[in-house]
């Protein structure tokens, strides 16, 4: 098995090297990039693999990993697929394609094997939620989701944590910070602003988590309402989610449950110290989950933290998790050579 990666100097696909690494079995791994890094070399398992032109044409792989942005796959990743490979797309090109799936395998794994050549990875910040908050929909029914997410900078890509590290550094010594990726300085600051705000008020972003939990859990009844931070932080998101259920849970059920649902860690005992937090969770494969109480607006619902690294789960950890589910269910297509 051959794979790709396509935009490999990026903060993601820097991950997706770290997790193919650690987890996929396959024999190839192709690096491609903007010219810009063309010929540069990454080390990948012990060897140095030089970076190619990301192509305009079928890329001779049977996964091509895609996180180079959206209008990269867009433009492209119906020419990648010709030889017969998958995408598994990290950008939103796709997501809204009724005739691409949009998969979590935690959640609906299935869904990757009905596609038709490109499979969409989720916005991170719903990536994270929907692994809390999925098995709770599946026991007790979710009426209504209210979020405030709590973002890293990295959700900008490197550059992002770039402008998060220097203009730190130039606040500290006296300067005036400034911003290129944030609407705002970020240093000192949290920013209700992230993609571009929408007719009805809400970002992007914050819509994303609407329509992108809707698709993932299949079930667009459930309300949900989303507000979006950007916080100085390096990696990983956190968000406060309340949850109006169907039928009612206490904490401790939820706590249960959550403990023996796939992707979550339970962290949870606040008398300890101990609850959900970018500082435990980054490098974690698992989404860690605590906080949980009962609602106090909502009878019978919760409330609950979760902190989850959005370039991991959110990003390079889920798309690895979705080439691991094809491989497993003999899913991946016997590709012609290009
Ligand atoms: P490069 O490093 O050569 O610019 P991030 O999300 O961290 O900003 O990373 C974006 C990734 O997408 C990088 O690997 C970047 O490559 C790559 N990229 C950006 N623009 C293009 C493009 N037009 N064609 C191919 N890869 C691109």
């Amino acid at each position: 098995m051959r794979v790709a990666i396509v935009g490999a100097t990026g903060a993601v696909g820097h991950e997706l090297m770290q997790v193919l690494e650690s987890r996929l079995k396959f024999d190839e791994l192709l690096l491609y990039a903007s010219p810009r890094s063309a010929g540069s070399r990454l080390t990948f398992g012990g060897q140095e693999l030089t970076v190619q032109v990301t192509p305009e044409g079928p890329i001779d792989a049977d996964v091509i990993l895609a996180s180079a942005g959206g209008s990269v796959s867009k433009a492209l990743a119906h020419r990648w697929i010709e030889g017969g490979g998958v995408v598994i797309d990290n950008s939103s090109a796709f997501r809204y394609d009724a005739q691409v799936p949009l998969v979590v395998p935690e959640v609906n794994g299935e869904a990757a094997l009905s596609h038709r050549g490109i499979i969409a990875n989720p916005n991170c910040t719903t990536a994270i939620a929907v692994v809390a908050v999925a098995p709770i929909h599946r026991e007790y029914g979710v009426k209504r989701m209210i979020v405030s997410t709590y973002q890293a900078t990295s959700g900008a890509g490197q550059k992002g944590m770039d402008e998060l590290l220097e203009q730190t550094r130039v606040q500290l010594e006296g300067g005036q910070a400034t911003h290129e990726v944030f609407a705002h300085p970020i240093p000192f600051n949290v920013i209700p602003h992230i993609d571009a705000f929408q007719d009805n008020g809400y970002t992007k972003e914050e819509m994303k988590v609407v329509w992108e939990t809707h698709k993932i859990i299949g079930d667009s009844s459930i309300r949900v309402s989303c507000t979006a931070v950007r916080i100085p932080t390096l990696r990983t998101h956190s968000e406060a989610i309340t949850l109006e259920l169907e039928r009612p849970a206490t904490p401790a059920q939820i706590r249960e449950l959550l403990a023996r649902s796939a992707g979550v860690e339970v962290r949870d005992d606040p008398a300890a110290g101990l609850y959900p937090m970018p500082l435990t969770a980054s490098g974690k494969y698992d989404v860690e989950v605590g906080r949980i109480r009962e609602s106090l607006v909502f009878d019978g619902g919760i409330d609950l933290f979760v902190s989850g690294d959005q370039l991991l789960k959110g990003a390079a950890l889920n798309a690895v998790q979705i080439a691991e589910y094809l491989q497993e269910k003999g899913a991946l297509k016997e590709r012609q050579r290009v």
